[in-house]
């Protein structure tokens, strides 16, 4: 069963096939960071532009680097929600199109869903199958979210916990903006952070005691007073007392152990057979470690390439569906802001 993925929510336009719900035939991401950088964030109106310019070349490539043709499809699947309306759209409506024209099944999935579903991807039908037992608990941690959530068996999710404020990747590209480091900044502080100590200053951690939530603009706005009062050398005031790198690796520290230590509790409560890390801040070398060490039970997480957005997540989500018996129908629409139920 070849399904083709497609993913449009926000800068990166991206097309996959996959096999049998886990085996990556291809996956192909066209990322939009250089046009949006100069901003220092993500246009939207810009976002969606380029998705429509990308989106066929992309598939094309997909295709090709799969070895297949439109006929050898089974499905076709595209993140609906969350993300940018407009960019949403794109994917959306090139989806229905492909599925009315090829008599395909569509499916539409949710992004947060999908990051998670990257946990069953394999490289090729020869790799292992990755054996994951539930119930399992779920940290995604991206750019728009920072939710646990405790997962009972395929498409069964409970929110646990969720961030009051910032979610981590946007603590992380706020804080890159204040160290002057740019955009995206998650991969810019971890790239700093390995030139620096960790320990050189301390951040506060915000714990929310008693519950799964997270809160990250306290550290975010100590982090600017440290700058703001000259304490930070290289950044725009100047200072002596730490370096960008030590305020880097402070500042990840900080949001690496907070997510570490409170997915670890989840798992311990909801006695979870294993720990599963999505989103793009998974990517972080940093969390990974801390994860691996704090966690009571095994931790997955995916190669960092599949926990940045991507086609391929996409595809291994929407098979589970069309093997639940789960399809769209030709009013699927974008939702912004879809939640997980
Ligand atoms: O999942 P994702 O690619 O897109 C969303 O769905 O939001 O996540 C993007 C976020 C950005 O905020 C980016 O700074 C962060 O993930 N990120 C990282 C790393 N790579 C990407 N954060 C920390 N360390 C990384 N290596
Ligand atoms: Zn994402």
């Amino acid at each position: 069963m070849k399904l083709l993925g497609l993913e449009t929510s926000c800068d990166e336009t991206a097309a996959a096939v996959v096999d049998h719900g886990d085996s990556i035939l291809s996956s192909v991401v066209s990322s939009q960071i250089e046009l949006h950088s100069r901003y220092g964030g993500v246009v939207p109106e810009v976002a969606s532009r380029q998705h429509l310019l990308s989106i066929m070349p992309v598939i094309e490539r997909a295709f090709q680097q799969a070895g297949v043709a439109w006929e050898d499809l089974d499905g076709v699947a595209v993140t609906s929600g969350p993300g940018l309306a407009g960019s949403l759209l794109v994917g959306v409506n090139f989806a229905k199109a492909i599925a009315l024209a090829r008599g395909l099944p569509l499916i539409g999935v949710n992004h947060l869903e999908a990051h998670i579903y990257a946990n069953w991807l394999r490289e090729s039908l020869e790799a292992p199958k990755p054996e994951l037992a539930f119930p399992l608990v779920c940290l995604v941690a991206s750019g728009g979210h920072s939710d646990i959530f405790l997962m009972k068996g395929h498409g069964q999710f409970t929110l646990v916990g969720q961030t009051r404020d910032d979610a981590a990747g946007e603590a992380f590209d706020k804080a890159s903006r204040i160290l002057g480091l740019g955009y995206p900044g998650g991969p810019a502080i971890e790239k700093k952070a390995r030139e620096g100590d960790p320990s050189a200053l301390r951040l506060p951690r915000s714990r929310l005691k008693g519950t799964d939530d997270f809160s990250f603009s306290g550290l975010k706005t100590a982090l600017w007073r440290m700058v703001e009062d000259g304490l930070v050398a290289g950044t725009s005031t100047g200072g002596d007392r730490f370096s960008v790198a030590d305020a880097a690796a402070g500042f990840q520290e900080a949001v690496a152990e907070v997510l570490a230590e409170k997915t670890a509790e989840a798992a311990q409560r909801y006695r979870a057979t294993q720990v599963l890390m999505a989103g793009g801040v998974a990517a972080n070398g940093r969390l990974r470690q801390l994860m691996v060490r704090k966690s009571p039970v095994p931790v997955s997480f995916p190669r960092p390439e599949l926990c940045t957005d991507n086609a391929a997540m996409i595809a291994a989500c929407g098979a589970y569906r069309l093997q639940a018996g789960v399809i769209s129908g030709w009013d699927l629409d974008a939702v912004p802001n879809l939640r997980i139920t």
